[in-house]
């Protein structure tokens, strides 16, 4: 993205707002800034959690988690570290999938009355969206809903610390927050830098006790915001290789994990795919197969990942066919011959190479099978539009374009 006017420092959600400006044909930004939390990665950082906690001054961490994360043994073993670090931490678990705005009221209410001065969030992307949603709320009061949108939130707000237990989350990276609006029927996106985790913790022990439905979503949901932010209006060079590397680790490892489970190496390398495609995204933003599936996955409350395998080769080729040449080097990733191929060719065989992989993993051939109906498209595409992911698509797209897509994913 080039600078209009470099006077104070861009930001990212800046960056997303501007992209939705009329503007020449997308290229990559000449200048960016990069938010990341502090970063532990590897085979049992779980370890550090405690005194990461303590690092940011915590007496009493609030540790949002899920009944399957409790069942599986990690809240205990977290609950063991964090006494390592002398600090006795509260779990609180009320969450479904897809955190909804009463959930995260209700969690807010807990954390306020247990006097915890620090928010843990222990699982997958919508735990940590979860766990987020609280420090919003609890530092700025009010509804999590009031704060949808770009920079809404100016209050400070508790610290934060993020393990993921899945693939495909990003969220412990992240300045992105997704909760289910229930009055809407819809996902609502939050965006800020005030929602970019203090510390993120990524211990790929974590991701051995998915179920193989949830390992195959997270996965493909991954490799979706490597593409994305490959391909985004605010993509850069500090963007584009984490992308790509993520791309390419998905590829290499997803079906691996599935065949072999206690494959450490591949589930080192998922983790990272995962982590990767955090930082690609946070940064450079996403593009119209996140701005579409949020409103598939608040209206019908489907796996995230699941919904976007079955959109993502769509997407690439309605984005191809306004601009083909960033598709090359994702095929390539992907693992794809493409010496010789022209870029549109590549671009194609890159949306091929998303269907085979997404069928392979057990998804639907269209939305249809998930219980989208051709009377919803008419909604679904007029929500898409209001999505801020939509913004940083390489595309323009309007209520015809997103709804020919939804048509031709059914
Ligand atoms: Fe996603």
């Amino acid at each position: 993205m080039t600078a209009a006017a470099p006077a104070r420092p861009a930001r990212p959600a800046d960056l997303a707002v501007r992209a939705a400006e009329p503007r020449p044909a997308p290229t990559v930004a000449a200048f960016s800034k990069y938010l990341v939390p502090e970063v532990v990665f590897g085979w049992g950082a779980l370890s550090e959690a405690g005194w990461a906690a303590r690092r940011l001054g915590a007496q009493r961490p609030f540790v949002v988690t899920d009944a399957g994360l409790v069942q599986a043994g990690w809240w205990s073993e977290l609950a063991g570290h964090l006494a390592e670090a002398g600090l006795r931490g509260t779990a609180w678990q009320e969450l479904t999938p897809n955190p909804k705005d009463h959930e995260v009221a209700a969690g807010t209410e807990r954390y306020l009355e247990s006097g915890c001065d620090v928010i843990v969030g222990l699982g997958g992307g919508s735990v940590i969206d979860a766990a987020k949603a609280i420090a919003v709320v609890a530092g700025n009061g009010g509804q999590i809903l009031d704060y949808e949108g770009v920079d809404k939130v100016t209050a400070a707000i508790p610290p934060t610390v993020m393990c993921p237990s899945t693939t495909g989350t990003g969220a412990d990276v992240s300045q992105f927050a997704v909760i289910t609006d229930t009055t809407r029927r819809l996902k609502a996106t939050l965006i800020g830098r005030a929602l970019v985790p203090d510390i993120s913790i990524t211990d790929p022990r974590l991701l051995t006790t998915m179920p193989d439905d949830l390992a195959a979503a997270t996965g493909l949901d991954a490799l979706t915001h490597g593409i994305e932010a490959f391909v985004s209006r605010a993509s850069g060079p500090l963007t584009d290789v984490h992308a790509l590397h993520a791309v390419e680790l998905v590829c290499a490892s997803l079906r691996g994990t599935l065949d072999r489970p206690e494959d450490r190496a591949a589930r080192t390398a998922m983790a990272q795919a995962s982590l990767e495609a955090g930082l690609a995204f946070t940064n450079a933003i996403l593009g119209a197969t996140h701005a579409m599936s949020h409103q598939v996955g608040g209206l019908l409350d489907l796996p995230h990942g699941v919904v976007n395998g079955v959109l993502l080769p769509h997407v690439i080729r309605f984005n191809a066919r306004s601009g083909p040449d960033r598709f090359v080097p994702i095929a390539r990733a992907m693992g794809v011959d493409v010496t010789g191929l022209p870029a549109d060719v590549a671009a194609e065989e890159a949306a091929e190479a998303v269907g085979r992989l997404a069928a392979d993993l057990g998804c639907p051939r269209g939305l249809a099978e998930l219980g989208v109906r051709e009377a919803d498209i008419d909604t679904l595409a007029g929500t898409t539009l209001g999505d801020a992911c939509l913004s940083t698509n390489p595309r323009d797209a309007d209520h015809a374009d997103v709804a020919a897509l939804f048509r031709a994913a059914l």
